[in-house]
C-alpha cells in the first residue's frame, strides 16, 4: 500500500467514525438539558402499581385537555358525549378490558376521533393557541426527567408555554402521572418476554441455518472435487 492509500484510508476510516459517532454517541448540535428526578419519585415511575393510579389522576388533572389514544383515554368532553359509544362500537377495537372498572378500553384511529372532537379540540386551540398534544408516545420522546419536571413545573422547563401548572407540590401524584404515561408507551411484561424470547429464537434459526448451508456447501464442492 502506497503512503496515499495510506491517507486516504485514515482519511475516510476518521470520517466514517465522527458520523457514527456523532449520530450514535455524541451530537453538538443538539442541545443537552438533564432533567433530576428524586430518587423516591423514580421508584414511583417504575411502579406498575402507582401507574394504575396515574392512569385515574390523569382522567381528573389532565383529559380536559389531552388524550392518550392508544390507552383508549380522550378527552372527557368528547368520551361524555351521548354519541361517543356508539362511534366506539362502531369503529374502535379493544384494547384490553380494565381491571379495575371492568370497562372496555377501546383504540379509536385518529381520523374518526379527531372528526368527532373537532369542536372540542378547536376550542381548546382557541383558548392555548395550540391544540394541547395527545400523550401515547409522549413518554418516549420526551423520557421521563423532562416529563416528571415539565407537569410539575411547566414554565420552568418550557418557558411560555400555555399548558398551566395544574399539578404544583404535587410530587406524588406527578411521578404516578409519568408512571402511567411510561406504562402507555411500554409494551406489557409478557409482550416484552414474548419479544426476548422471538428475538433469540429469530437469532438462533440464522446461526443453525449458516452453518447447515456451511455443511452443505461443502459437501456440493466435495461432489465438484474440490477439498475432501
Ligand atoms: C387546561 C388545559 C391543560 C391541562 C389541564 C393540562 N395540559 Fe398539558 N398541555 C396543554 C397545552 C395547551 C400544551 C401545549 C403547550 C405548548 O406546546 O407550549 C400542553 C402540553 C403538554 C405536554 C407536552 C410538553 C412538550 O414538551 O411538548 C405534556 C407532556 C403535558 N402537557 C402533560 C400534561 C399532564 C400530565 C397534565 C395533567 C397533570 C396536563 N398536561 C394538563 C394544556 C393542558
Amino acid at each position: 500500500m502506497s503512503a496515499w492509500d495510506t491517507i486516504k484510508t485514515a482519511f475516510f476510516g476518521g470520517l466514517t467514525f465522527l458520523f457514527f459517532f456523532v449520530i450514535w454517541i455524541y451530537n453538538p448540535f443538539v442541545h443537552h438539558t438533564e432533567y433530576e428526578v428524586p430518587s423516591q419519585m423514580e421508584e414511583i415511575i417504575n411502579d406498575p402499581k402507582a401507574a394504575v393510579e396515574g392512569r385515574e389522576l390523569f382522567k381528573t388533572m389532565c383529559a380536559s385537555c389531552h388524550s392518550v389514544r392508544y390507552d383508549g383515554m380522550y378527552l372527557m368532553s368528547v368520551a361524555s358525549k351521548p354519541e361517543f359509544k356508539k362511534i366506539l362500537d362502531s369503529f374502535g377495537t379493544l384494547i384490553r378490558i380494565d381491571e379495575k372498572t371492568k370497562e372496555k378500553v377501546m383504540f379509536l384511529p385518529r381520523d374518526v376521533y379527531e372528526a368527532i372532537a373537532m369542536n372540542d379540540l378547536l376550542m381548546l386551540k382557541s383558548s392555548f393557541g395550540k391544540i394541547p398534544p395527545d400523550l401515547s408516545t409522549m413518554y418516549l420522546s420526551r423520557g421521563e426527567g423532562y416529563l416528571y419536571n415539565f407537569i410539575l413545573k411547566p414554565q420552568e422547563v418550557l418557558p411560555g408555554t400555555s399548558m398551566p401548572a395544574v399539578m404544583t407540590g404535587q410530587e406524588e401524584n406527578t411521578a404516578k402521572i409519568v408512571a402511567y404515561l411510561k406504562s402507555v408507551s411500554e409494551p406489557s411484561k409478557g409482550e416484552k418476554v414474548k419479544r426476548t424470547i422471538m428475538g433469540i429464537l429469530v437469532i438462533g434459526y440464522f446461526i443453525a441455518m449458516g452453518f447447515l448451508l456451511w455443511i452443505w456447501r461443502k459437501k456440493l464442492l466435495a461432489n465438484m472435487g474440490y477439498g475432501h
